[in-house]
């Protein structure tokens, strides 16, 4: 009996993945939104009969195995062909540049006969792939489907940026070879292009330097504290040992650089100087200022104010960071090196004699200039060597060299000077572009850095700032949203935090044409699409969203919005009768209040009430 039960049970599978699934899409949801999509007439069945054909660019090519195997993995088992028109995905490397699509753009047209994609480069057909892929079911992650319909549509596509950025912090935690692959791909999906891996700072140096072992024997390890909250971190204690932390080896930066290639990724690599640098005062001591008599560790929980400064008068410490970066340059094709420069207390330097006497010995005005020194130094270093710095807008501070790239992230002013003097910038301000922060109510959240950025915000990033003229805004490469790890410490969380803001990110940063509630609607597809994916989302925000504009006479309008797509608000002004089931009246439209007056909301999704009532105080401006 058993036995015929199995067989049936067989018989059943088999029947199954003979018919298979089919999907039929009719509705087209690609984040970042592409330059110009148009769906038309007609459909395109992909099966197991479909062909896959490129043209232009050898098998061995990263772009072809990186397309190949990705189709692999969704069960499609497409056949390679040399030259048929019909039935077929076809991806083809233009032999004139289409000048319409520059470096990165694409043209990609479904027509009942096939997909047909090209491009001026890989990275074109690569980012066409990745708006394939989502033209496919959400769940093509996880589901087989034997035939997928797609509707005929064209589309033109190509970047508003060059720089579209994804930052992530591994010293305050530190995250494995997998995890930072698990980043890369999310990147990848999105035409995310610049991986910013701040890879040293007071928590934990996290490179393998072979000249310099106790960079790793000592500064990549701290005392444990994870089991209690960061902001709760007991100092270390005399002979705790230092179980936490880890570093990546030589290889594994190489291999990680690698994998972010083949996505079309460049990898920057920053190494802090002359600040957040407890973890190398706690491994060399010796490159500390003189008259410090602080004895550093690596760091556990908040560490503020930042003491800890690499001596800038000590030209043991100038050779230290030659040879760091010696061996740092080889690892890193890009051009670009990010030296940090921020946040760096210079108390020690004005105490200190040796910094003292080089301020005297260059004429330098104060600690600031000796700070621009330092980096001038590395700067001229690295130029020798090919590469360009990146720092945080400190370093406009003590003057800049004209070559120096600036990272805005207090606010958009860094950019601003930057741009204004000509030097080239990056737009990371900390009210729209830190996923470290909250992303809703934090009473609904866990743990994360005291400040907002929700969703919405995210999404209202613009890279170019106010008050530049055309040219100016030239400078502007573009802009990335940054992770910082205190409150982040497994990769869970980290997605949690990037998700789905770095969706935001990404078409704040490739997209000419945005539209909040286009996206809202987009993110219904692209949170299944994640979540089957292996990626964990945040729910958002449920706070209403609320504009108030004046009216006539002593009223207000009051226009509500949300987050989250299918959320209803109820709203009751305060003073008035609510409703009998309590809820209030049932948003639909912009409605007009008396100037002064208080209007309770509820959020629902789903017939669940989201968060906490919130009370508004409407106030014309
Ligand atoms: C920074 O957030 N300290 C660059
Ligand atoms: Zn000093």
């Amino acid at each position: 009996m058993r036995k015929y039960q199995l067989i049936l049970t067989l018989l059943a599978v088999a029947m199954l993945a003979g018919c298979g699934r089919r999907a039929v899409i009719t509705e087209l949801s690609i984040v970042p939104e592409p330059t110009f999509m148009v769906q038309k007439e007609g459909t395109f069945t992909i099966s197991n009969k479909t062909k896959l054909r490129f043209s232009g660019l050898g098998q061995n090519t990263s772009t072809v195995k990186y397309i190949t195997k990705s189709l692999h993995k969704m069960s499609f088992r497409l056949s390679l062909s040399g030259t048929e028109d019909e039935n077929v995905i076809f991806f083809s490397l233009n032999d004139t540049a289409n000048v319409e699509i520059g470096e990165e753009g694409y043209v990609l047209e479904v027509r009942p006969e096939g997909v047909f994609v090209s491009a001026n480069t890989e990275a074109g057909l690569f980012y066409a792939f990745q708006t394939f892929v989502q033209m496919l079911p959400d769940d093509i992650a996880r589901m087989r489907y034997s035939r997928i319909v797609l509707p005929a549509c064209t589309v033109l596509d190509h970047p508003r940026f060059g720089w579209r950025g994804s930052h992530r912090d591994v010293s305050r935690h530190f995250f494995s070879v997998k995890d930072i692959k698990k980043h890369l791909d999310l990147m990848a999906a999105y035409k995310l292009n610049k991986f910013h891996w701040h890879l040293t700072d007071d928590h934990g140096w996290r490179i393998e330097i072979e000249k310099y072992p106790e960079l790793n024997d000592i500064g990549s390890w701290r005392v444990d504290r994870d089991d209690v909250p960061w902001g709760e971190a007991e100092p270390p204690r005399d002979g705790e040992s230092r179980s936490y932390g880890g570093f990546y080896t030589k290889d594994e930066i190489i291999e990680i650089v690698s994998y972010a290639a083949d996505r079309h990724i460049d990898v920057i690599p920053e190494i802090e100087i002359p600040g957040h640098c407890a973890e190398v005062l706690a491994s060399l001591p010796s490159l500390g200022c003189q008259n410090d008599d602080t004895t550093y560790h690596v760091e556990i929980g908040p560490y503020w104010p930042p003491r800890a400064i690499l001596c800038g008068g000590n030209d043991s410490v100038l050779q230290f960071l030659k040879d760091v970066l010696d061996e740092i340059i080889p690892l890193f094709p890009y051009e670009y090196i990010h030296i940090g420069g921020d946040e760096a207390m210079k108390d020690n330097w004005k105490r200190c004699p040796l910094c003292q006497a080089r301020i005297h010995a260059l004429g330098l005005r104060d600690e600031e200039e000796l700070q621009s020194w330092m980096i001038t130094e590395i700067e001229k270093y690295l130029a020798l060597h090919g590469k360009r710095i990146i720092g945080w807008d400190e370093i406009l501070e003590g003057g800049v060299s004209d070559a120096a790239t600036v990272m805005s992230w207090r606010g958009a002013d860094g950019a601003v000077q930057a741009a204004r003097r000509g030097n080239k910038a990056i737009m990371c301000p900390t009210d729209y572009c830190y996923y470290n922060f909250y992303q809703a109510n934090p009473k609904f959240q866990p743990q994360a850095f005291p400040a907002m950025v929700t969703l919405y915000k995210a999404y209202s990033f613009d890279p170019i700032p106010e008050g530049l003229t055309p040219a100016q805004a030239g400078c502007i490469l573009g802009g990335q949203c940054n992770l910082w790890a205190e409150y982040i410490n497994n990769q869970k969380m980290a997605e949690y935090m990037l998700l789905p803001r770095l969706c935001a990110a990404s078409e704040c940063l490739w997209s000419t044409n945005k539209d909040w509630h286009r996206f809202r609607a987009k993110m219904v597809h692209h949170r299944k699409r994640l979540e089957t994916m292996g990626y964990t989302c945040g729910e958002s925000s449920f706070k209403p969203i609320l504009q108030v504009s004046k009216a006539d006479n002593d009223m207000c309008n009051v226009a509500l919005d949300w987050e989250v797509e299918g959320t209803q608000i109820f709203y009751h002004v305060e003073g008035d009768t609510v409703a009998d089931d309590g809820r209030g009246i049932l948003y639909t439209k912009p409605f007009q209040v008396p100037n002064g007056t208080v209007v309770q909301t509820t959020s629902y999704l789903n017939g669940q009430m989201k968060e906490e009532p919130y009370r508004f105080r409407i106030l014309k401006k």
